[in-house]
């Protein structure tokens, strides 16, 4: 089990109790093992919610707030569990252990509910939704680490890369300098994409050579407590940036730096993103793949067919966070189809991750040829279809003065070629 920092949660179940005081009670239920195949279940990974609330990395637990009263409800193992499973905390423990007034078992549970008028879901979820949002320094804290643990992993994957690798290889690098650190879960399965793979937004496969001249993407994260990291770099698999390789990633990193130094409380997330499409369209002008005026280029979509995902999602439990409830819902502003679209607040913490690519089903598509062809110098963006793509992604925290960036990789074009060369 993890995590006996029991204030920490108590203080978020608090803050629950408090907004139904009265209203009646909150029961929230525990996730649960999935199983693979026959006997096998998939690695455990705890509800985000109950996680948030307890710390509880167990399967199969309830948690009731009572007004005041917090009661965590636990399966009941008998003998033949603790052969295979091992040793699991008694009642007492699991009090101690978690700071809840009460523990009782799971079959208790009917019981204990009976006659109670119990919250209703959809208000529970909106509630919880709003807390998760505006992170405390306690879950900084752990974003922070995890993110440090993260960066760490990712350097040691630009030392380790080399051509004649398999991005299995670099993926293996990646994930056990997480777990070495102890960090037992990553937050998403890890992307590590060579060469046109990299045009792959959420690439899996992990398989392919690592060629000499190619870039090497690598989307990935650990989490601790749950809380996740969401890190991307992107360098040369040799070591050094070709020409036109500089010439792209300028442009990503520019955007991405102009967004991170913009990123203020009360700014719209959509309008950042417009922002980044700008920055990108002004670049890809510049290396004569599309011509126009921005704001047609962004309006009319031709530079979504380089950019084809937002620019940031809120970080936390999920890797694609909560946006933090129904008050906080707000029109899209922008002319641009934009999904996530939230007022930043002090606390919120989102990616930032603006991207170059080259997508064979995007620039190939004779509707969106025939569509873009005033603005896109499609001879010239077929010459690039083995390129790949360019993701720059760092995680910051919205503060009431500049953003707080949780991410420290290597990012300008020497420091990358620096970590490169180890
Ligand atoms: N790793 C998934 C994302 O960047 O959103
Ligand atoms: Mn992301
Ligand atoms: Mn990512």
């Amino acid at each position: 089990m993890y995590n006996p920092r029991v204030s920490h949660y108590r203080a978020l179940r608090r803050s629950l109790a408090k907004r139904f005081s009265g209203r009646g009670v909150v029961h929230l239920r525990g996730g649960r093992p999935v199983p693979r195949n026959f006997d096998v279940e998939y690695a455990f990974r705890q509800n985000s919610d109950f996680l948030y609330l307890t710390g509880v990395e167990e399967p199969g637990c309830h948690l009731v707030l009572d007004g005041a009263r917090e009661i965590l409800f636990v399966p009941r193992v008998d003998a033949h569990h603790r052969v295979w499973e091992g040793h699991v905390p008694s009642p007492a423990q699991a009090k101690r252990l978690f700071g809840v007034d009460r523990v009782m078992y799971v079959d208790e549970l009917k019981k204990a509910l009976r006659g109670r008028r119990v919250v209703p879901p959809a208000a529970l979820r909106d509630a919880l939704d709003e807390m998760r949002a505006v992170k405390t320094e306690g879950e900084l804290g752990l974003m922070r680490r995890a993110n440090a643990v993260s960066a760490a992993a990712h350097a040691e994957a630009m030392r380790a890369a080399k051509p004649g690798m398999r991005e299995y290889e670099l993926q293996a690098v990646f994930d056990a300098a997480c777990l070495k650190a102890g960090l037992k879960h990553l937050a998403y399965p890890s992307i590590v994409a060579a060469g046109a793979n990299g045009a792959v937004l959420h690439y899996r496969k992990n398989d392919a050579l690592l060629k000499s001249g190619d870039l090497l993407l690598i989307d990935a994260g650990a989490e601790l407590g749950g809380y996740a990291a969401d890190i991307t770099r992107t360098f040369p698999i040799d070591g050094k940036f070709t020409r036109r390789q500089r010439d792209v990633y300028a442009v990503v990193l520019a955007a991405q730096k102009e967004c991170i130094a913009r990123a203020r409380p009360g700014l719209i997330s959509a309008d950042l993103h417009v922002h980044s499409m700008r920055v990108i369209a002004e670049g890809l002008k510049s290396l004569g793949l599309l011509r126009g005026s921005t704001d047609g280029l962004v309006e009319g979509g031709a530079v979504r067919l380089f950019y084809p995902h937002g620019l940031t999602h809120m970080l936390g439990l999920d890797v694609h966070d909560v946006v933090g409830g129904k008050r906080r819902v707000l029109p899209n502003p922008t002319k641009v189809p934009v999904r996530f679209v939230a007022r930043l607040e002090p606390g919120f913490v989102v990616t930032m991750e603006p991207g170059v690519y080259f997508i064979e089903a995007l620039l190939k598509d004779p509707v969106l040829r025939r569509k873009h062809r005033g603005s896109v110098n499609f001879a010239k963006a077929d010459s690039f279809l083995d390129f790949g793509g360019i993701r720059i992604e760092d995680d910051i925290v919205i503060r009431d003065g500049p953003a707080e960036n949780l991410t420290r990789v290597p990012k300008e074009i020497e420091d990358v070629e620096a970590a490169c060369a180890g």
